[in-house]
């Protein structure tokens, strides 16, 4: 099991510290905290080892630890992260100071630093302060920046932690990254789109965009660049990702374009609607005279386009289908040139449309198939990515 170091500051958002232990617990990664001496009077070391299964450093002398712990733990982590980092840490790893078992250790460790402030907005603008973390990103660590919101001390302005999800989302990052996604564009669609007959009707379908996001949420921390571009949903853009916002299938299909050329990988999951009316119309209509009004005509096929016009682009397609699956998703791989096909049965309960599950079937054009079952749609998006790995580094074999 892979693991990292979590350093622990005197922070009042020292309470998310639990939050961002479980989050990497639930990425199947082994945390070992560590605390320093205030930041115990906020909270007893026993609760974190309480929730990691492993005895919480603070002292760099104590009887119940390895010889020279700093060393030895240094060998077995993949991150440090520092959430919350006080000013009081900053300072002291920017200048070298090694006086407690966090600072030494920070000396002693060769994998990534990810570090997530946490102070007072004064305290974070300081000159001093910004200094030290200019200097620390000029030596490769890494930070978070803190939210901009109201403090502890009943100010408003930067320097409340950032959320648990982000600062667990940048760490990922800082380990998952792979040479095959580095210096890659991926550029993932997401969501329904709304097809308008006045301001208050439109023709949709259910989707709730959750495969794209996760899409996007794995590209982005397997180390690409990442351009998701959404229809309507409620869901929170994963960090780092550049948000194109869309309603329609012609204003998808412009944002598409727009990035097409500098892309290396598209995903187009995004349930494009299949119709739309012919006139929108500006002023809403008297619902006696809708039925007049319905006449429709057909979106463009982006996916489609995308295909006639493929250069070096890697396409990956999302059949939705309610039956013969494997079959219509081949007609369809063909007809839009797609290099990878996901086709998952949206009849079923509990998977496709809306849900937090999966379940799907991966077909190639050579007339390859791959199940994968039930699964969350986060697992189902890593399995994507490890066949795009595959067929980047079949690429670059071949060129
Ligand atoms: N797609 C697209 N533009 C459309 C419709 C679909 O780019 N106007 C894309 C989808 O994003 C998906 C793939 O084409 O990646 C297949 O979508 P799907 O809805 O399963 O198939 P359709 O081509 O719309 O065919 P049908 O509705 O007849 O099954």
């Amino acid at each position: 099991m892979k693991k990292i170091a979590l350093g622990v500051c005197s922070s009042i958002s020292i309470y998310k510290a639990c939050e961002i232990v479980r989050l990497f617990q639930s990425e199947g990664l082994g945390v070992r905290v560590i605390m320093t001496e205030k930041a115990t009077c906020f909270i007893n070391p026993y609760l974190f080892t309480s929730l990691t299964g492993e005895r919480t450093v603070v002292k760099l002398f104590d009887d119940q630890q390895r010889p020279i712990e700093h060393i030895s733990l240094a060998d077995e982590i993949e991150l440090l992260l520092i959430a919350p980092a006080t000013a009081n840490i900053i300072g002291k790893l920017a200048s070298g100071v090694a006086d407690d078992f966090l600072s030494t250790f920070y000396l002693a460790v060769r994998c990534p630093v990810l570090v997530a402030p946490a102070m007072n907005e004064s305290m974070y603008l300081h000159p001093q302060t910004q200094e030290n973390i200019r200097k620390l990103k000029t030596l490769g660590v890494e930070f978070v920046e803190p939210d901009t919101g109201y403090l502890a001390c009943g100010k408003q302005g930067p320097g409340r932690l950032a959320s648990p999800e982000s600062i667990v989302h940048h760490g990922l990052r800082l380990i998952k990254s792979r040479e095959p996604f580095r210096n890659k564009v991926f550029l993932v669609t997401a969501g329904p789109t709304r097809e308008f007959l006045d301001p208050v009707r439109f023709i949709s379908n259910p989707s709730s965009g959750k495969m794209g996001y996760e899409l996007a949420r794995e590209a982005w921390q397997l180390g690409a660049e990442v351009i998701l571009v959404s229809g309507p949903t409620s869901l929170e853009v994963p960090a780092g990702v550049y948000l194109e916002k869309v309603q329609t299938a012609e204003e998808m299909r412009a944002a598409v374009e727009k990035h097409y050329t500098r892309a290396d990988v598209v995903l187009m999951a995004a349930a494009v609607a299949d119709f739309r009316f012919k006139k929108a119309l500006s002023d809403k209509v008297p619902k006696s005279e809708i039925a007049g009004r319905l006449d429709i005509e057909a979106t463009p096929d982006i996916l489609e386009e995308l295909g006639r016009q493929k250069r070096r682009q890697l396409l990956v397609g999302f059949a939705a289908e309610t039956s013969q699956l494997e079959t219509k998703a081949l007609e369809k791989m063909k007809r839009k040139k797609v290099d990878l096909m996901v086709g998952n049965d949206v009849s079923r309960s509990g998977v496709g449309f809306g849900s937090d599950d999966n379940e799907v079937t991966l077909s190639w054009p050579d007339g390859r198939f791959r199940r994968i079952p039930r699964a969350s749609k986060r697992k189902i998006s890593q399995e994507i990515m490890a066949e795009i790995e595959v067929l980047l580094n079949e690429r670059k074999r071949n060129s």
